[in-house]
């Protein structure tokens, strides 16, 4: 079965990656969940570790250690922090989680990066930019700056759901 990284990051939706990631499995998907340091926070670790088989990783590990998530044939971002997108595009791997998308990049693996901006972080020249680089890389992006709220909108507008359906769908459009 191929093998799918869900890696997340810093943000409430990584609570969610339970019934994504069944989701993924019930697709046919080998899934194994990588986090940011920030994103293990906002994940249930004992949940996705037996609902995979794998521990969640989010440290590099020791150059003695052997590896213990088989390698990647395609990588999900979701949620992808304002952080984690601008590293990516500029290519630094300062966590383990940017290490190994990284080195999916380069190696031409599908990856589906889904960020979860606020209005102001969406409206970032680096944010902006960087979404334009990834896809320039081939990299899906799941951002849409239309379905951003104008700048004068109530700023305690809740935030639209995150967009986990459009995540699965874009999994499936993935040459198998
Ligand atoms: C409660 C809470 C919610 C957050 N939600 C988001 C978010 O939705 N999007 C985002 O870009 N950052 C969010 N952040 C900020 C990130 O967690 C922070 O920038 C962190 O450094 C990201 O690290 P990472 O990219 O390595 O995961 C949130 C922080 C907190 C404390």
């Amino acid at each position: 079965m191929p093998v799918l990284y869900v890696v997340a990051c810093g943000g409430r939706p990584a609570a969610d990656l339970p019934a994504f990631v069944a989701t993924a499995q019930a697709d046919g998907w080998t899934v194994c969940v990588v986090a940011t340091p920030d994103g293990l926070k906002f994940l249930d670790e004992p949940t996705l570790r037996a609902q995979t088989g794998f521990p969640v990783r989010s440290q590099y590990k020791r150059p003695d250690e052997p590896d213990v998530l088989p390698p990647a044939d395609a990588f999900v971002v979701a949620p992808a922090t304002f952080n984690t997108v601008n590293k990516l595009a500029a290519g630094i791997s300062d966590t383990l989680a940017l290490g190994l998308l990284n080195e999916g990049i380069g190696l031409r693996r599908p990856v589906i990066v889904v960020p979860t901006p606020n209005i102001g972080l969406s409206r970032h020249p680096a944010f902006v930019a960087g979404v334009r680089t990834l896809r320039e890389w081939g990299v899906i992006v799941l951002f849409d700056p239309a379905s951003v709220p104008p700048l004068d909108s109530d700023p305690t507008t809740p935030a639209p759901p995150f967009p986990w359906p459009a995540a699965t769908a874009a999994l499936r459009e993935l040459p198998r």
